[in-house]
């Protein structure tokens, strides 16, 4: 007789949208084909018993063979850094396809989408990087790209050679409502930064503990509402990324009171790293600069109140892989100063073991919010479920097998990125994905990788999807502007 399933999982504790059910799981086709107690023998049967079926994650915030805003390529190409994630329990990532000034959408879409397609060992969708919003981009790329599958974009307030003002702001902001797509914002006072970071050069202090000092938790706030007060002109929903301090969780939690339509992400490092990693010896603290930079304690509990509370909704990487020598961090080798190191951690492989073990087993968050903050916001958000994200009949068979008693004391010798070492060198967890499935394909077990360069599928995505308002029915006294009323096409009331 033919086996009824290709892979049964069985015995295994399954995390499904709000529920527990301890039974197996049957996969067919490369999906989730049933979900219960005693379900036929598949091809493969494993046993997963006293083992965590959580669905793979999505990580939507990653830099992978991209160049920065400073011009420096990353360390990871599409191989690597999909390798590595897979090994941390991610099954999809949404990296960016970077426009810089002078270049145009479509060729650099078909440039990221040429190399990934060759490389990539799990699925993948792109955001694109708008630092060049001119006519041809706003008429026609920009809207070609949204119907094709990207439907969300990253713009920058920072950054001299990536930032848009608030007038550009506002076109894209605009651009975006009417074509259903999510902007991510990168938000951090530009001046602030330049102006603080000068003055802190002229005064020889060049060391990397001085770019937390130039990228003042003020300059995020500020940059934040400012964001927001554009979004909630023109109406149209942003996204912050990396959150990062204290005072910007709290503008956040605010405008979402007001029933502003602000959605938020943090990351790793503003969770597990503060300004004081940036302060060892030598030139060390430079593995730890990100912009935002990792703050102090308290918003470190900021953060993750915000993730407890719901302000903050998904939980990224940001993914930013800078060698530790002069391709990366250290343009200029011990004379670099904090204003020329490449700005950005690694974090793809390590993301979900460390909230899990952090989160989770330490009693912080349940493990529905870390489905949701790991893997199914992020798939509503940007516009990938009902494929994926989630545990259930019918989507692809992407999930992790955690062992929740593994204890694993984090070395970079046994991570899987190019980049050369981990900011978390030393830490010890607890918990671990030792099995990875990727649409049915078995791609990570007893520590081995078993998929092909190039077999992860490229992944067009819908118009996001989030209900409004995010906090209780009847909490929302946001109104539509008379300004957003008009651009609507409304009539005056
Ligand atoms: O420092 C960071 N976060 N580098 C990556 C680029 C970005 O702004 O997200
Ligand atoms: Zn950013
Ligand atoms: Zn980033």
């Amino acid at each position: 007789m033919e086996p009824h399933f290709d892979l049964t999982i069985r015995h295994a504790r399954i995390v499904t949208d709000d529920t527990i059910v301890e039974g197996d799981v049957g996969i067919r086709g490369g999906r989730i084909a049933a979900i219960g107690p005693d379900l036929p023998p598949g091809a493969r049967d494993i046993d997963a018993a006293g083992r965590w079926v959580l669905p793979g994650g999505i990580d939507s915030h990653c830099h992978v063979e991209q160049l920065s805003g400073m011009g420096v390529m990353g360390a990871d190409d599409f191989y690597s850094a999909t390798v590595s994630a897979a090994f941390g329990g991610t099954t999809t990532i949404i990296p960016f396809a970077a426009q810089h000034r002078g270049t145009a959408v479509p060729d650099i879409v078909r440039d990221y989408a040429e190399r990934a397609r060759a490389k990539a060992v799990i699925d993948y969708g792109f955001h694109l990087i708008l630092a060049n919003p001119d006519d041809r981009t706003m008429t026609r790329d920009l809207p070609e790209a949204i119907r094709g599958g990207i439907s969300s974009l990253k713009v920058y307030m920072t950054y001299d050679s990536m930032r848009l003002d608030d007038y550009q702001l506002l076109d894209v902001l605009d651009l975006a409502r009417e074509h259903g797509a999510l902007v991510m914002v990168h938000a951090e006072n530009n001046d602030i930064i330049k102006w603080l970071a000068k003055r802190l050069i002229e005064r020889g202090h060049t060391a990397p503990k001085f770019h937390a000092v130039a990228h003042d938790p003020l300059a995020e706030a500020e940059a934040t509402n400012r964001a927001i007060t554009l979004s909630r002109l023109v109406d149209t929903p942003i996204l912050i990324v990396h959150v990062a301090g204290g005072s910007t969780v709290e503008v956040i939690r605010s405008a979402q009171n007001l029933g502003a339509r602000v959605l938020a992400e943090s990351c790793p490092q503003y969770l597990f790293l503060t300004a004081e990693d940036l302060d060892r010896a030598g030139l060390e603290g430079a593995k730890y600069c990100c912009s935002p930079p990792p703050r102090d304690a308290g918003s470190q509990d900021a953060v993750w109140q915000g993730f407890m509370d719901g302000t903050l909704m998904t939980y990224s990487s940001d993914h930013a892989p800078y060698r530790f020598d002069e391709t990366g961090k250290l343009p200029k080798g011990d004379q670099t100063t904090f204003k020329e190191m490449a700005n950005g951690v690694p974090g793809l492989e390590l993301r979900m073991p460390l909230l899990f073990s952090e989160g989770v087993l330490k009693g912080r968050i349940d493990i529905h919010q870390f489905v949701k903050l790991t893997a199914s916001n992020h798939a509503d958000l940007y516009g990938l479920a009902p494929g994926k994200g989630r545990i259930s009949i019918g989507a692809d068979a992407d999930l992790a097998i955690w062992n929740p008693d593994r204890e694993t004391r984090i070395t970079y010798e046994n991570l899987h990125d190019q980049v050369g070492y981990t900011p978390y060198e030393g830490r010890v967890i607890k918990g671990w994905p030792e099995i990875v499935v990727s649409r049915g394909r078995v791609i990570v077990e007893d520590g081995q990788l078993h998929a092909a360069r190039g077999s992860g599928q490229y992944l067009p995505r819908q118009a996001p999807r989030f209900a409004w308002p995010l906090r209780r029915p009847g909490d929302s006294r946001h109104q539509a502007g008379p300004f957003a009323k008009a651009l609507a096409g409304a009539k005056d009331d």
